[in-house]
């Protein structure tokens, strides 16, 4: 049997239209939710990321201040941007696209956004309460695999979810959040050390590929029935395309939606989820400062 494709361009719109709506409400009371979308450097995965955000920030009603910088940055410079829109009060949300280029400590970077305005939820205070169930702003791409999972009535009680891959991003929050009591899975997390990873991901209930590289989860990996979801975003060479490329994700797509019950699709998977739970986010911090 055939996998139910979860449509995750069709789940983030409906979190985007509920956002939009609740952003003319603030509006109509004299705030205008603003996230500061910083980029050093042009590379092509993260200018395409930002222009996502960007016109995403504006589809739902949001106002956005667009700041571009040259690959030469200093740490400085970028810090005191930071500094700049942290004391600005008619921005509400920062985000700094990752990965920064080498000279600059993206750790140091991450620690000078007020928590109050890390809608991206990487400060380490963010991090920290989310690790113990304090109210924070949760990262955005975890936060949108659970929505799907959540949307598609697909229980995480008692499951037994595994993780590939322990990115900061990804791989760490997403088993954190899965492992807190309102999602309750058992959770492993595999990576590059784990021994043997087929005997870990055919034990899975519930299967998060975040690992970063084509071809990771193929068929045989996966248990009859399982629910796979695909973080990954990959580019390969496509010379059928204008761009170039094609993406794809971890999971081979084709011979796992053979063997699982649900799965994502890539693109239009998890994607679209990470730009709606950002716009929900800055949502959040912009109602903060009523
Ligand atoms: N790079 C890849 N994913 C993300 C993300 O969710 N936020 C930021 N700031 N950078 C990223």
């Amino acid at each position: 049997m055939s996998a139910v494709i979860i449509d995750g361009f069709e789940i983030a719109r409906q979190v985007r239209e509920d956002v939009a709506k609740k952003t003319a409400e603030l509006k109509a009371k004299g705030i205008t939710p603003c996230l500061a979308v910083v980029l050093v450097g042009e590379d092509p995965a993260s200018v395409s990321y930002v222009t996502g955000k960007e016109k995403a920030l504006l589809e739902v009603g949001m106002s956005d201040r667009s700041i571009r910088l040259n690959e030469k940055t200093t740490e400085k410079e970028l810090l005191d941007v930071i500094h700049t829109l942290n004391t600005d009060t008619s921005v509400h949300g920062i985000l700094v696209q990752l990965p920064l280029p080498k000279h600059i400590d993206e750790a140091k970077v991450l620690l000078a956004i007020k928590p109050e305005k890390d809608v991206d939820g990487f400060h380490p205070i963010s991090v920290g309460n989310m690790l113990i169930g304090r109210k924070s702003f949760l990262p955005c791409t975890p936060h949108g695999v659970l929505v799907l999972l959540k949307t598609m009535g697909i229980q995480t009680s008692g499951a037994h979810a595994v993780v590939v891959g322990r990115s900061n991003i990804v791989g760490k929050p997403v088993a954190v959040l899965l492992a807190r009591k309102e999602c309750n899975a058992t959770v492993t997390i595999c990576h590059t050390g784990t021994k043997d990873l087929p005997s870990m991901t055919k034990q899975a209930d519930i299967l998060i590929a975040a690992a970063g590289k084509p071809g990771t989860i193929t068929a045989d990996m996966v248990k009859e029935g399982a629910v796979v979801i695909d973080v990954g975003v990959n580019r390969i060479p496509d010379s059928s395309k204008k761009s170039g490329f094609r993406l794809v994700g971890d999971v081979d797509f084709d011979a796992v939606k053979e063997k699982a019950s649900f799965i994502t699709p890539v693109p239009r998977g998890v994607g679209p989820m990470t730009i709606a739970m950002l716009m929900q986010n800055t949502l959040e911090a912009a109602e903060c400062s009523l």
